[in-house]
């Protein structure tokens, strides 16, 4: 038999189950978390948004601080300095914006990301909001069908992201130089932009590395650890890492939009970069 009463549809326990007919038990502010994320996710796609069909304002050229957004910049459209790895693609029209070259794998790697998925599920659909609350939902299909079934992609996604974060590295080690604009002359330099794209290196490593798919591609499938005692080192190591997947998500949410929003700064001439040497 089906009631309704104030939190929705009632629907009987399963056999063994507690018949349970609020919504939740829970007492404590269960649903902050689940705000917070929905505000902090939909910060970041709004800004990466904006600034992926920004166009400008992405590269600074006397200081070699390429905005990790456009990175690789392998158009012609480019601004010249800013193309790490040559012009192999022609110019863009307009209405293309130069970041689609690694913008989308990287977004894919955030959206199939485990601890995202966790996330956002629980912020944007309810499903559910969180532990021991009920979800508005009467029916669960999980990631077996279109759409979803789309997240299992993730690990392809990672060997991508693997080396866009090799491709920020190399950004981040040119950036330790500065040119002089009246001479030309390129000398070593460090700048507060080469510690902000130092620091979201960093970052976008320990994301990288703790990531699941890359745990498992290091220590998954194995019958016998002492068989092969170096992957199982890696693997540990991982493991040790994954435990903080979290917080590596959120940080680099950060490093991200503040290494941007830096050299976005800098590159338009709204501030000067504070030089530390050089
Ligand atoms: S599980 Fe989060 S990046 Fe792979």
């Amino acid at each position: 038999m089906t009631t309704t009463h104030d939190s929705g549809t009632y629907r009987p326990p399963a056999p063994g189950r507690p018949d349970i007919r609020q919504r939740t038990l829970r007492k404590d502010r269960w649903w902050l978390a689940p705000l917070v994320n929905a505000l902090g996710l939909a910060t970041f796609v709004v800004y990466a948004t904006i600034r992926s069909f920004w166009g400008s304002a992405y590269y600074v050229s006397e200081y070699h601080y390429l905005s990790p957004f456009y990175s690789p910049c392998l158009s012609q459209s480019c601004v010249p300095g800013a193309s790490h790895f040559g012009q192999i693609l022609p110019e863009f029209p307009a209405w293309i914006p130069l970041a689609i070259i690694g913008l989308p794998f990287l977004l894919g790697f955030r959206v199939t990301c485990y601890y995202y998925r966790k996330s956002y599920y629980r912020a944007f659909w309810a499903s559910p909001p969180a532990c021991a609350v009920a979800e508005p939902h009467s029916t669960y299909s999980g990631e077996t069908r279109f759409p979803l079934i789309l997240q299992n992609a993730h690990r392809y996604f990672f060997y991508v992201a693997f080396l866009i974060s090799i491709i920020n590295t190399y950004d981040m080690v040119l950036a330790f130089q500065s040119t002089d604009p009246a001479t030309g002359v390129t000398s070593f330099g460090i700048g507060l932009g080469t510690l902000i794209l130092l620091i979201n290196v960093i970052g976008l490593w320990l994301y990288t590395l703790s990531c699941h798919s890359c745990r498992h591609i290091t220590g998954g499938r194995l019958k016998h650890f002492s068989k092969h005692p170096i992957r199982y080192r890696i693997w540990t190591t991982l493991s040790k890492l994954n435990t903080r997947h979290m917080q590596y998500a959120w940080l680099t949410i950060g490093t991200l939009i503040l290494t941007d929003f830096y050299v976005m700064l800098v590159a338009s001439g709204t501030i000067s970069d504070l030089r530390i040497v050089n």
